[in-house]
């Protein structure tokens, strides 16, 4: 088991990251928390999987816990959710000694974190991360949020987990559209900080579950994180760079989101990818040859890369729903080339420029 520690301002706590390890959490937990009681916060189709799994572990343990399911999907980070749960928390006397265990993937992690910042104005908090994106990404760097008919991730707090345990063998039953997610923001990793990592990605064959390169392109994805979370909490500056891809790719989320047709994240940030940087080489922002390899890669992963089907007004107002108006300034990111990454400051009139 490989051990990453995150040294932010609000605490400091440790990624731990294996395989085979799963079963012995509840000890690890019992070691540092060992009067706590546990709410463990998971979705539907993670408990059909692991519950039982896992609430042997803390029986054998005499661990106290409750187990809270909620629907796996976007739907369930909302404020009706969000409250149930603080309800239940609260029914059952959990006090600030209590702990909040996040069992799942990056929906399960939002909701359950922000519910332990808010809960008692803030309990200990863990995150189980069962899917690639959240085992790269989201149960790393302490934003948590809910989303309300307004927006996505509108409500939430900076607020760090206690510790992240992260089992890749939870990967093996994910199905291969949400492992194709959580590669595309791997990718991104590598595009935006790595050049190293990204040319192993273009010598590996297709990545899975059992690929033996996993665990370390994990690792240095929470590396990559960690250093930019480090350097920036609150996401005023440093932090913004790892939006690669994500303006298209929020953009035609939105999009299809209106019209009834379904994107995932992933499938909208590997074409934000593509996009931005075809855009970005034909004005002589980015290093030629930089579209094609990213291109590649992205399709080798069996992900999607062109934004061709879609109507480029429609992805621009999916771009432009957050800005009061065209005048104001818009934050893209961009990248010199392979490895580094740059803001780049536009009007948001020229976001049009970028979708050519
Ligand atoms: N906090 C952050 O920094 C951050 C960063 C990126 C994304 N996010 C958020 O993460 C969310 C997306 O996360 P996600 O992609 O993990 O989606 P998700 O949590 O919806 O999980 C995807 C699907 O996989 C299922 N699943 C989870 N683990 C499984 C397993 N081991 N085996 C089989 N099925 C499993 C879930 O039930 C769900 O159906 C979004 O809400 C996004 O806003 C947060």
């Amino acid at each position: 088991m490989k051990s990453i520690t995150v040294k932010t301002a609000q605490n400091e706590y440790i990624l731990s990251v294996g395989r085979g390890f799963k079963h012995k959490i509840a000890g690890l937990l019992k070691e540092t928390y060992p009067k706590s009681k546990f709410a463990i916060i998971t979705d539907d189709n993670v408990s059909a999987l692991y519950e039982k799994e896992i609430a042997k572990t803390f029986d054998e343990l005499d661990l106290r816990y409750d187990v809270i399911t909620i629907k796996p999907g976007e739907k369930s980070k909302s404020m009706s959710v969000f409250s149930d749960i603080n309800s239940f928390l609260a029914q059952k006397n959990y006090n600030r000694a209590d702990v909040i265990v996040a069992l799942g993937g990056g929906v399960v992690g939002d909701l359950a974190g922000f519910v332990a910042s808010a809960y008692l104005r803030g309990i200990s908090f863990v995150q189980i991360p069962t899917t690639l994106l959240a085992q790269i990404d989201s149960s790393v760097g302490g934003k948590t949020a809910i989303n309300i008919p307004e927006g996505k991730n509108l409500v939430g707090a900076f607020y760090q987990p206690s510790a992240v345990y992260i089992d890749m063998d939870f990967l093996t039953t994910l199905k291969s559209v949400d492992f194709a997610d959580g590669m595309a923001e791997l990718i991104k990793y590598a595009a935006i900080k790595d050049a190293q990592m990204f040319e192993t990605l273009e010598e590996s064959d297709k990545i899975d579950a059992n690929s033996e390169i996993l665990e370390e392109l994990i690792v240095r994805c929470l590396q990559i994180k960690r250093d930019v979370v480090i350097e920036d909490e609150l996401d005023r500056g440093e932090r913004m760079k790892l939006n690669y891809g994500h303006t298209i790719g929020h953009g035609l989320e939105r999009m299809c989101a209106k019209s009834g047709r379904h994107i995932t994240h992933g499938q909208g940030v590997a074409r934000g990818m593509a996009a931005i940087t075809a855009a970005s080489e034909a004005l002589g922002q980015t290093l030629p040859g930089t579209t094609e390899r990213i291109i590649a890669v992205l399709k080798k992963q069996e992900l999607p890369t062109d934004i061709d089907g879609f109507d480029k007004d429609e992805i621009l107002q999916g771009i432009l729903v957050d800005k009061k108006n065209m005048a104001e300034m818009l934050n893209i990111i961009l990248i010199d080339e392979i490895g580094k990454v740059y803001i780049h400051e536009i009007n948001s009139g020229e976001v049009e420029r970028y979708l050519k």
